[in-house]
């Protein structure tokens, strides 16, 4: 398929280069092609399925030989992000590659599959369901994929320039344009730009991309493919460089805010240059709209750019009574956008838009203060994988996962391990979310045999001045991570010497905001511990192992570490960046019982080997980790703490501890597919007290347990509550000190119905009640929202519930249900949050997990109209949902 990208009057011009993809997966047949970007080690025996807090190894170096590798001409694509000129990359002579069939304009790829971005070439499956790969979620994400497109160039547009953006594309990409090998990009995660113009012709340009996703790269799912946006923008030869705009706001009050703006304009023509530099700030109203009058303007700034070099206009401006950004819901989250234009000759020649917020950020030893407030962390950590929709980026899908996680009063967002799409950050921008965006979870030393260690010594940083210049306009982004639990907290001086390099790089790239590597190995006496302004710690604040079964254990083990961090650097914040990491399975309750409050997941207790469950008390987590309970109070014991981070959010594809045989994680508060489990309750009831929850736990639906205990447990938001079974108290109880659920350790189970009645300072705060479900008897669904943009790219999420006759949920249900959809879009995918369903995600039949499943519908472009959703089950009653698409 032919693209048109006709000459616009608009100076710069940014086409979704969405549609019109072929797509192949693997080489051509015929002589290894050596395209690869280098050479790799070999992965050994290597298991993906080893402990999350595995001590990280030395590298294994091999050499290319005399094997032809693609790394010298891909180097170079890196060199704008590289500070010191004598670093930079020279590109050698020669178009390797030029001559393979992939990148011939001449080559019929009819054949090939037709695919619309973002793809993920791996999320439909089918899973490897036995053997290794259940690190990374049991999906096919690696090897070679091919993808090809034309450009079509009008005579008038040839003397523009036009740059090739990819938000993002897994992995070492490398990108050709009418046979020469243009450049690429290794890392997966970040965004990148090459520039095309040389190898342009007028007419149709043949685009192919190659990418390569190493085996044994990763400790989750990492998808594959061009799983993130690709845009093609065309510029005049004088434009606003790539992501050149930085605002920053040195002074902000109630009354005055001083907005002070960067714009780097860099002249790509044969002649010096005159231009004008103008800035107008405007507020955003909710539809992310500027509002027509500007609020301030920054005087303009005249340049004069040598043929060739860059220039950089600076200028600040007042903004009386600002609009502040800030986290709700103490504050509200206030955007604006500051519209830049360069001027020459009387000409406009570019226009660029960068939305920001005006925002006061300090850190204390306390934690951290927004606009004079102090704001306690709720966060979540997240990964980067939708679900049933695997790597390629929705908006929707992912607006949803946040939503769903700031109603239960989350205020915060760990990007782990990587930078999101950057749609992502424009929603916690508006939504008001805190984020650590973060970059790297492995440096020099490796986690896996093929991971981004094999390139940090060449890419560390042109990835972090990527990820620092594309997202440092973000209100939102609050510190910046640059790595995971990295071997080099192991290496003492040696390993501090590289930590302190990316504080460096991150120190003067954006100097408003701080940098922090997550430990969950050094202590504070370790050199690698104080290179950092703002303290990270995993697991370790709250202790690691500690239970007496880890005597003698060679994992890592820790008492409580705040106060040793405390005492060391008084005057440093303390995140924990990462608590928790409880495991359960939605729905699932196993027997006995823990009577403790936190313990790790064993055989009978709290684990199911031959169902590959773990039970929904949340009494367990990782060995390394703990249950939601014992968090709380250790943050409750070191009130100077500023806030933790939960692993995780939602489950994510990949890392299926405790499981191996598993494709996804028992981690989250939320499951894969968007329902909350237990502990949902247990944090809102923390985070959102004024909020009158009260859950009560686990389900009264038990043929075959009458007569045998079956403890009761409740989340609530008040400070006591009395439980009654069949309307007979088991009497009233009350939150002792450091306790965060009420339990009813001895009830015996029968039949009937458990009631609890909440109190809050001694007066009934919220009520519930569970009831025994009788027989399945029909489906009930729901859909997220009534009306979706008809764009080909919204979602409706429709969660069914199977219920009895008198339609009480039927906890247990594992009905098979089969949807269909009719009208105005199509099934993408189906999910249950079973983490181990092996049914591929694009199946139209989903066996009900725990009584629920799922079935997310995508809008058809331009078609408006009813979308009817139906699921039908065997011997039950069908359900029936309309949404309505329509253009929104
Ligand atoms: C941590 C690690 C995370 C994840 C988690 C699993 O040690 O930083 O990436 O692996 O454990 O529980």
């Amino acid at each position: 398929m032919l693209a048109s990208v006709a000459a616009h009057a608009a100076p710069r011009g940014r086409v979704l280069l969405d549609t019109g993809w072929r797509f192949h997966r693997g080489e051509a047949p015929g002589p290894d092609p050596q395209l690869d970007y280098d050479v790799r080690p070999e992965p050994g025996d290597h298991s993906d399925g080893q402990d999350a807090d595995t001590r990280p190894t030395e590298a294994r170096r091999v050499d290319a030989g005399d094997r032809r590798v693609l790394k010298p001409w891909i180097l170079p694509s890196g060199n704008a992000l590289i500070a010191d000129p004598a670093r930079r990359h020279v590109r050698p002579d020669g178009d390797p590659g030029g001559d393979h069939p992939f990148v011939q304009a001449g080559f019929d790829d009819r054949g090939w599959q037709a695919v619309t971005l973002p793809h993920d070439w791996a999320i439909a499956g089918p899973f490897i369901e036995d053997g290794p790969h259940g690190g990374m979620g049991r999906l096919p994400s690696w090897g070679v994929g091919w993808y090809r497109r034309t450009l079509e160039v009008d005579a008038a547009d040839l003397g523009r320039r036009h740059y090739l953006d990819v938000d993002g594309a897994m992995a070492y990409a490398a990108v050709w344009l009418n046979g020469r090998l243009v450049g690429g990009w290794p890392y997966g995660y970040n965004g990148w730009r090459l520039d095309l113009s040389p190898y342009l012709v007028e007419g149709r340009n043949q685009l192919a991309i190659r990418l390569d996703n190493p085996p044994d790269s990763a400790r989750w799912y990492p998808g594959g493919g061009l799983y993130r946006n690709v845009w093609l923008t065309r510029t005049a030869p004088v434009h606003v460089g790539h992501w050149g705009t930085v605002v920053t706001t040195p002074e902000v009050s109630a009354e005055r805010a001083v907005v002070a703006l960067e714009v780097a304009v860099d002249n790509t023509g044969d002649t010096a240059a005159d231009i004008e530099v103008r800035t107008a700030l405007h507020a955003l109203g909710d539809d992310g709209r500027p509002e027509a009058t500007a609020a301030a303007r920054i005087d303009p700034t005249r340049l004069r750019i040598a043929p060739g070099a860059s220039a950089t206009a600076r200028g600040r401006v007042a903004v009386a009574r600002p609009r502040l950004w800030g986290p709700p819901p103490t504050q509200a989250p206030h955007r604006y956008v500051a519209i830049t234009t360069l001027h020459r000759d009387g000409e406009t020649i570019d226009r660029v838009e960068t939305a920001f917020g005006i925002r006061d950020l300090r850190f204390a030893p306390d934690g951290l203060h927004v606009n004079g407030e102090r704001i306690v962390v709720r966060g979540l950590n997240n990964h980067h994988d939708l679900g049933a929709l695997g790597a390629a980026f929705n908006r929707r899908a992912a607006q949803r996962q946040l939503e769903i996680l700031r109603d239960m009063g989350a205020n915060a967002i760990r990007m782990a391990h990587n930078p999101p799409d950057p749609q992502l950050l424009e929603l916690t921008d508006r939504m008001g979310l805190l984020v650590v965006d973060e970059i790297f979870d492995s440096w020099a030393r490796k986690k896996t045999p093929l991971d981004f260690h094999l390139v940090f010594p060449d890419w560390h940083e042109p990835d972090l001045r990527a990820m620092l210049r594309r997202d440092r306009n973000h209100p939102s982004i609050v510190m910046w991570g640059v790595g995971n639990e990295v071997g080099e907290q192991y290496t003492g001086e040696d390993g501090a010497a590289i930590a302190r390099r990316l504080r460096a790089i991150v120190a003067e790239q954006d100097p408003t905001r701080p940098a922090a590597a997550s430990m969950n190995w050094a202590k504070p006496d370790a050199p690698f511990a104080a290179v950092f302004d703002v303290i990270h710690l995993n697991y370790q604040g709250e202790g690691i192992r500690q239970s007496p079964e880890f005597d003698g254990t060679d994992r890592i083990r820790t008492p409580p570490q705040y106060p040793a961090f405390r005492a060391a650097f008084p005057d440093r914040p303390i995140f924990s960046s990462e608590t928790a990491s409880a495991l359960s399975s939605r729905g699932v309750y196993l027997f006995p019982v823990s009577p403790a409050a936190s313990g790790p997941v064993r055989e009978g207790r709290g684990g199911d080997a031959a169902r590959r469950q773990v039970s929904a008390y949340e009494l367990h987590a990782a060995d390394f980790g703990s249950s939601a309970d014992h968090v709380f109070a250790q943050l409750d014991r070191h009130p100077y703490v500023a806030g933790e981070f939960v692993w995780t959010g939602f489950d994510y594809l990949g890392e299926p501890t405790p499981y191996y045989d598993a494709r996804s994680s028992y981690s989250g508060i939320v499951d894969l597919a968007g329902f909350p489990k237990d502990r949902y309750w247990l944090y809102r009831s923390r985070w959102r007290p004024e909020l009158p929850t009260v859950h009560v736990l686990p389900h009264w639906t038990w043929p075959g347990r009458e007569g045998q205990v079956t403890p009761v447990h409740v989340f609530t938001s008040g400070d006591e509550a009395e439980l009654f079974v069949d309307g007979v108290s088991q009497g009233r109880k009350r939150k002792g000190a450091f306790e965060y659920r009420l339990r009813w350790d001895d009830v015996v189970y029968r039949p009937g119905e458990l009631r609890v009645q909440a109190y809050k300072a001694g007066r009934p705060w919220a009520e519930t009640r569970v009831r025994t479900a009788g027989a399945a008897a029909a489906l009930d669904a729901v859909p997220d929202r009534g009306r979706i943009a008809a764009d080909g790219r919204d979602l409706a999420f429709v969660a069914v519930q199977v219920r009895d006759a008198a339609g009480e949920p039927v906890p247990e249900a594992a009905d098979r249900i089969r949807f269909r959809v009719e009208g105005a879009a199509e099934l993408v995918a189906t999910d249950n949050g079973d983490p181990t369903d092996m049914t591929p995600f694009p199946s139209a039949e989903r066996r009900a997990f725990s009584g629920k499943a799922l079935a997310i519908v995508r809008a058809l472009p331009g078609q408006h109209g009813a979308i009817v959703v139906h699921a039908d089950a065997d011997g039950l009653q069908p359900a029936r949902v309309v949404v309505r698409a329509e253009a929104l």
